[in-house]
C-alpha cells in the first residue's frame, strides 16, 4: 500500500484524576519518557522509538476518559484536502491553530458519530529517538519500565459504529480488516479499522454511551516482553485486567491493565500484515470470546462493561 493521505496514529489526549500519581506510573511503569508539559498543564509523552516529540499526553481532570485521538497525514495538502472531504460528508469540523499542543501543527478536529473527538494533524516536531539518524545504536541503554516501541492503536466504545465505518472507509480512507458480528450474524459488534499494512490502527465496539474509551495500546516486540510487562506491572501493584494471553481477533499476545485512574491501557506483540487485497476476517457470535481471548475462550465482564 502506498502510504498516503492518513499514515498512523499519531496521539492519544487522555484524562486522569491525579496528574502526579500518573506522570510517575506513565514515566517508571510504563516507562515512556516526559518530553513537555503546557501552561494549561498538560504532560506530554513519546515511547523511546517514536521519532516526533509526543504521542500520549494526559491532563488531569474530574473523571478519566480519552479527549481525542490523532491521526498524522501526509503533509499540509492532505489536511486541507480531508477537511474539505469531512465537511462534504456532513462531519463539521474545527480548525485547532498550531502550537496550541506542544510541537504540534495545526489540527483539524471533528465529532464522528460514535461520540469520539479525532483529530488529524499534518507535523509533529521531529526530536528523534535519541538513536540518530546516522549509523545509529540499534537501541538506547537507558530503559525503565516496560518500555514500549510505540503508541499503536485504540479501542473505542459508542453508539453508531455502522457510521463511523463509513466515514473512516469513505473519507478518510481506512479498510476493515476484522469483523466481530452480533447474534443476528448481520450487525457488526465490533470493527478493526487500518489506514496502513497494520492489522488494526482503530477499533470500534457497539456501545450505547457515546464516546467511551476501552484501552489505548502500545506495542511492544517479543512476547517476552509481554510477561516482562505483566511482571512489572505486579511489582507495581498495578491493576491487571487480563492477561498476557493471545487476541484471536489480529492475533496479537496481549497484557490488559488499568492506569491509576482506571484507564485500561493494553501492551501487545504480533498480530499480522495487512494488505489491501485481503477480505475482512470475520468473527461470529459464538466465537466472539474466542476471538477477543483466544485462550479462555470466553468475554470476562469487564470487556465489555469497564470504561473510561
Ligand atoms: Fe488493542
Amino acid at each position: 500500500m502506498a502510504m498516503t493521505g492518513v499514515l498512523r496514529p499519531g496521539h492519544a489526549i487522555v484524562r486522569v484524576l491525579d496528574l502526579d500519581e500518573s506522570v510517575h506510573f506513565y514515566t517508571n511503569v510504563m516507562g515512556m519518557k516526559e518530553t513537555g508539559r503546557d501552561k494549561s498543564g498538560r504532560v506530554y509523552f513519546k515511547c523511546h522509538d517514536e521519532r516526533d516529540h509526543n504521542s500520549f499526553i494526559i491532563r488531569q481532570a474530574d473523571r478519566a476518559g480519552i479527549d481525542c485521538f490523532a491521526f498524522k497525514v501526509l503533509n499540509k495538502a492532505t489536511l486541507d484536502l480531508l477537511d474539505t472531504k469531512l465537511r462534504e460528508h456532513g462531519i463539521q469540523t474545527e480548525r485547532v491553530p498550531a502550537g496550541e499542543l506542544l510541537e504540534t501543527g495545526e489540527r483539524v478536529r471533528f465529532e464522528i458519530p460514535s461520540g469520539h473527538i479525532i483529530e488529524l494533524y499534518a507535523e509533529k516536531t521531529d526530536v528523534g529517538n535519541g538513536l540518530g539518524y546516522l549509523n545509529p545504536a540499534p537501541w538506547l541503554p537507558d530503559t525503565k519500565g516496560i518500555n514500549p516501541v510505540r503508541m499503536d492503536h485504540c479501542l473505542l466504545y459508542g453508539p453508531e459504529i455502522d457510521a463511523v465505518h463509513k466515514l473512516f472507509n469513505e473519507v478518510l480512507g481506512f479498510s476493515v480488516v476484522e469483523r466481530a458480528l452480533l447474534e443476528d450474524g448481520v450487525t457488526d459488534l465490533g470493527l478493526w479499522l487500518t489506514c496502513s499494512p497494520k492489522a488494526h490502527d482503530i477499533a470500534l465496539v457497539r456501545h450505547n454511551e457515546p464516546g467511551k474509551l476501552h484501552h489505548v495500546s502500545f506495542l511492544l516486540e517479543t512476547w517476552e516482553q509481554v510477561l516482562r510487562a505483566a511482571d512489572i506491572l505486579s511489582m507495581n501493584k498495578a491493576s491487571i485486567d487480563i492477561g498476557p494471553t493471545r487476541h484471536g481477533i489480529t492475533r496479537g499476545t496481549t497484557i490488559y491493565f488499568f492506569d491509576p485512574s482506571g484507564n485500561r491501557m493494553e501492551v501487545f506483540c504480533g498480530g499480522y500484515q495487512w494488505y489491501p487485497d485481503m477480505k475482512p476476517t470475520v468473527w461470529t457470535w459464538d466465537e466472539i470470546g474466542t476471538g477477543i481471548f483466544y485462550h479462555n475462550r470466553k468475554l470476562n465482564d469487564a470487556f465489555l462493561s469497564v470504561l473510561t
